[in-house]
């Protein structure tokens, strides 16, 4: 009889999704992922690899796991993964779509607010006995609603974060590689701007929304920060390396932005030192899709793409390299 396939599930998933592997598979559970010894004993018989982001999955891994089938990321980005050396070596990688885009869109927002109205710098500044009553012109920020916001990539993310915008009489401007439908643009009320850097000079503030590829890291370099509109803000729930942290730490403290939010960051869980001292920039540790149950939908995929797999069904949600 031939054994159960071994399944490895990295760190500790919320919600009990991985209790349906009992039974059905050999389960293998590291809390540190990929660099647990639990991983290093089980490698060689590893057919399901169900990752973390914070998982690096590459050549010299892949080398590793022989007997690697299938990678279901729990995450929507798939940047952790080297999708061409998973192709050359026949291996299927799934992700989380969908379960997680309105929690990440209210992330993007609640950042966005309290970045340009300074909510967390006035609890900062609450704590520590700072506020001596109110006056006219004490804490001033950016005024949100009616403002112009540009959104880099209007994929499911970038579209709930419109949504929300529609409800603040935002104008919304969008910019990506194609071009949606005008039924689309209509019903999301965004009106598509053909270059980034257009949209940059126009928007009060941009929320990035687009994967982290090698065209992506670092878009937002210190020129490019330089061409926002003066006094606007940037939210990031996407990828940290998109933004160089350096350069924004410069552009917050001279200008041309007045505040940032950020949930990722290009080393995480560092964050650059430049930016841990500014207070007009409001860090959150990489918690777009963390309310519980948007965690727990994410869970929940992973393992069903794992089973169906493994049981030769086609996962929900396969990722295409190209995507
Ligand atoms: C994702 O899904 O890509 C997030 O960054 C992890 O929640």
């Amino acid at each position: 009889m031939n054994p159960q396939p071994l399944v490895f599930v990295s760190g500790t998933l919320p919600g009990n999704s991985v209790e349906q592997l009992f039974g059905c598979f050999n389960v293998v559970r590291g809390e540190s992922g990929i660099r647990s010894a639990e991983f290093a004993a089980c490698r060689e018989r590893v057919e399901a690899l169900v990752a973390l982001v914070t998982d690096r999955i590459d050549e010299a891994l892949l080398a590793t796991l022989p007997r690697l089938r299938i990678v279901a990321n729990v995450a929507v980005g798939v940047d952790n993964i080297d999708l061409a050396a998973c192709a050359r070596r026949g291996i299927v990688v799934t992700n989380t779509p969908d379960v997680l885009t309105e929690a990440t869109a209210d992330l993007a927002f609640g950042l966005l607010l309290s970045a340009a109205r300074r909510i967390a710098e006035g609890d900062r500044l609450m704590r520590a006995g700072g506020f001596s009553g109110w006056t006219p012109t004490f804490m001033l920020g950016t005024r949100v609603h009616g403002m112009t916001l540009g959104i880099l990539g209007l994929g499911r993310i970038g579209q709930a974060v419109a949504r929300r915008a529609r409800g603040f009489g935002m104008h919304v401007l969008y910019t990506q590689r194609t071009r949606l439908s005008e039924e689309m643009e209509r019903a999301l009320g965004a009106a598509f701007v053909p270059a980034l850097d257009e949209m940059l000079a126009r928007a009060d503030a941009v929320s990035i929304h687009c994967p982290l590829t090698q065209e992506t890291r670092h878009l937002f370099s210190r020129e490019r920060l330089a061409r926002m509109k003066p006094g606007s803000v940037l939210v990031n729930t996407a990828r940290g390396p998109i933004v160089d942290e350096a350069a924004l730490a410069d552009a917050l403290a001279k200008g041309p932005l007045a505040a940032a939010g950020l949930d990722v960051y290009e080393e995480e869980p560092r964050v650059h030192p430049a930016l841990l001292t500014r207070e007009n920039v409001v860090l959150a540790p990489h918690i777009g899709s963390a309310d519980r149950a948007s965690r727990e939908a994410m869970a929940g995929m992973a393992i069903a793409n794992v089973m169906r797999f493994l049981s030769g069904e086609p996962p929900v949600s396969q990722v295409t390299m190209g995507r």
